[in-house]
């Protein structure tokens, strides 16, 4: 690559992860040494002879680097062994000449019918034993060894094509893992589960004690007789063979991607590698990230439907502040442009200014490099009506301008920016991939830790405070407070990080039913919170579930659900509604109560003040070194979060700013400085008076200030 850009990688800096995740955390700015500003594109849904009319309207809007071939396997490889690329050589080399690189894909989310036809044992099998149908697209088996030669073929065939063409920067692998859907139970799994569970435990009598088999008389003679955890079974699935099958698939996704990267490594070590993560993904981020270069998120705010009632501003701030957390700073490898639909939903079209703030936002919250998602609109296909740069006649209007006029305002500021983080002084210890599946595998019905985690993310936001998601074993120096969201799971080595952190001056404030499980899921012979009764001075001697918020009962059955919402009433003896008292309010809990009981020198600062909970301990602080451990004998509510963090805010120095409705307030720093972004997510105008003049936000508009040193 004569004239290609100088990627500083990942590796040659020194940088790889060790195995505490210790060197990626939140505050790590991407390594590596170029902003990248592009989209992506099909030249394959396009007339052969717009090639050069698109590059040079791409190249007009100020884009840099189009991604492509990400479902283009047939058209590379239209029969088994016969490659015809001249479609991308044709598009790479025009898109080249107007100064455009390209980055690849390897196209193994779309395997071709051909082989799929040939070889249906290729296909991803689900929970109830059918098989996927060729039509779509994730339709194959990542633990199929058949499918992986055929991976390993494609990508061979595209990497030894494209190693030596200067335009090629670098790849993509697949397109959003398992972002439909993650399990298989296909032959191929049954026997790679059984292998991977071998390696695991290699005897059986083991593999009978982590999944305690004796409980209802499951114990395995040999691991052939073990299956993957398919769906028709009267009662509840054994938690920790689910535990163990989230590992497998987990690992199988992570090994069909490494064994991509040996081959574009191999082919070219000046390329750069990412994966683009989906909503799903349901692998270690951690784990899986490592191997790659940068990761990369599509962000879509109109499509987290999930978080639309508070707000497509917030929606993107809890994906991306979520996101840094198992990455660092990252790409966004398909940010929305325009609306989007498929057969059966259409997601809102961003509105005039709106484009500009998605693209502000990305990069307030961690993003160092955009490729927007798409250049033209799609015309068939499920994808018809997503809308791109282009409109279905291919005319550039608003989407265009706005596109760069926002790609202009990037490139005035990525120089600085690159090489900064994001300044959140508020960690979630959520991101931790083996809690996060024990979880799913034995929830109580209660939601995921990042759900349980809303609360404070979500009253952070409104009062314009950082949060990031953080691991437990992270570098927390840039933190002032850590929230440890119901790590069932503890890791020993996470309770020095810890100690550390609040010897220092840190704040962590620990939640309900943490340290209460081992890795195999079984619940410990201790008390809880376990490994940290030490360190939170607090023993609990009871435990219980409690309506969630909102909820008026535990009631789940349907027709008790369905006679109670018709009567309007819940009998009382299925209410079990309970309140804490704190700083003076009566705050109704949720999810479940535990009572704490405080070791000598821990102080109690909130106490049950219902029925039979009435005067026991619910929350306490002990204080250590220069900081403070909190222990939390509940789930947060929007309340409860309020009234426990606001204070602890003001302890820690943390003083939101005050900002007009709907204006978000975001700062990086690094070598160059600090950068104080602001964004307004509404519609109307809105003004921020700062000490050196008004600030005067148009609707959707955004502005960076460099503050002083
Ligand atoms: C992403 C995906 C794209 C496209 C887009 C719009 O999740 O990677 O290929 O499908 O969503 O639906």
């Amino acid at each position: 690559m004569d004239d290609g850009p100088d990627f500083v990688r990942l590796r040659a800096a020194g940088r790889k992860v060790t195995a505490m995740g210790q060197d990626i955390g939140p505050w790590r700015p991407l390594p590596h040494c170029r902003f990248l500003i592009g989209i992506c594109h099909f030249p394959e849904q396009e007339p052969r002879e717009q090639i050069s009319d698109d590059a040079r309207l791409m190249a007009e809007a100020g884009i840099e680097t189009v991604r492509m071939g990400e479902f283009a396997w047939s058209v590379v490889e239209p029969e088994e062994g016969r490659f015809d690329f001249s479609l991308f050589d044709e598009a790479i080399a025009v898109l080249g000449a107007h100064g455009i690189d390209t980055i690849f894909c390897t196209p193994t989310a779309t395997p071709p019918r051909w082989l799929s036809h040939r070889h249906p044992g290729i296909l991803r099998v689900d929970g109830d034993g059918r098989s996927q149908r060729h039509g779509s697209r994730q339709h194959a088996d990542v633990t199929s060894p058949l499918f992986r030669d055929h991976s390993r073929r494609i990508t061979r065939a595209l990497a030894d094509h494209y190693r030596g063409n200067r335009h090629v920067i670098g790849w993509q692998t697949d397109n959003e893992f398992n972002t439909h859907f993650s399990e298989t139970h296909s032959d191929a799994a049954q026997a790679a589960f059984r292998l991977w569970l071998r390696a695991r435990y290699r005897d059986i009598g083991a593999l009978n004690a982590a999944w305690g088999t004796v409980f209802w008389n499951r114990q395995y003679g040999d691991f052939g007789e073990i299956e993957t955890p398919v769906n028709n079974r009267p009662a509840s699935a054994d938690p920790s063979h689910l535990l163990d099958y989230r590992r497998f698939l987990a690992d199988a996704t992570r090994d069909f991607q490494r064994e991509q990267l040996a081959i574009l490594r191999a082919a070219n070590p000046d390329w750069f590698l990412f994966h683009n993560i989906g909503r799903l993904n349901d692998t270690d981020l951690r784990d899986f990230g490592a191997d790659l270069d940068f990761l990369g998120t599509d962000v879509y705010p109109g499509l987290r439907d999930e978080y639309l009632k508070a707000g497509l501003g917030y929606s993107q701030a809890m994906q991306l502040d979520s996101f840094r957390g198992w990455s660092g700073n990252f790409i966004i490898p398909e940010l929305q442009l325009g609306s989007g639909a498929h057969p059966g939903f259409a997601i809102p079209a961003p509105e005039p200014g709106e484009l500009r703030r998605f693209a502000f936002s990305s990069v307030a919250r961690g993003a160092d490099g955009i490729l927007w998602f798409r250049w033209t609109s799609a015309r068939y296909g499920a994808e018809a009506y997503w809308m791109g740069a282009l409109d279905h006649d291919r005319v550039p209007r608003r989407r265009y301008a706005e596109l760069k006029e926002t790609i202009a305002d990037l490139k005035a500021v990525r120089g600085d920016i690159l090489g900064t983080s994001v300044d959140a002084n508020v960690a979630i210890l959520a991101a931790d991939w083996e809690n996060e599946i024990a979880q799913a595998s034995f929830s109580l019905g209660l939601p995921s830790l990042a759900e349980l985690s809303l609360p404070l993310h979500h009253h952070c936001y409104q009062r314009n405070i950082v949060c990031s998601f953080a691991a437990p074993g992270d570098d927390l120096a840039r933190a002032k407070i850590a929230f440890v969201p119901h790590l069932a799971l503890w890791d020993a080595r996470w309770t020095d990080n810890l100690t550390a952190f609040v010897e220092a001056g840190g704040i962590i404030v620990v939640g309900a039913r943490t340290a209460t499980r081992n890795e195999n899921n079984h619940v410990l012979e201790t008390a809880a919170p376990g490994a940290l009764r030490g360190l939170c001075g607090v023993s609990v001697r009871e435990f219980g579930r409690l309506p969630a918020p909102g909820a008026s009962s535990l009631l789940s059955g349907a027709v008790f659900q369905v006679e109670a919402l018709q009567s309007g009433r819940v009998a009382e003896s299925a209410k079990r509604e309970h309140f804490i008292e704190l700083g003076g309010a009566e705050i109704r809990a949720a999810h479940g109560y535990e009572i704490v009981d405080p070791a000598p020198g821990t102080e109690v600062i909130g106490r049950w003040a219902s029925r039979f909970l009435a005067g026991e301990a619910a929350i306490t602080r002990r204080r250590l070194g220069a900081g403070q451990v909190i222990y939390v004998g509940t789930y947060l509510t929007p309340g409860l979060a309020a009234s426990l963090f606001d204070p602890l805010f003001a302890q820690a120095g943390i003083h939101p700013p005050a900002l007009p409705p709907g204006v978000e307030q975001v700062c990086r720093s690094g070598p160059s400085g600090t950068y104080r972004f602001l964004q307004n997510t509404g519609a109307e105008a809105r003004t921020v008076a700062s000490p050196d003049g008004d600030i005067d936000l148009a609707p959707y508009g955004c502005m960076i200030v460099r503050m002083p040193r």
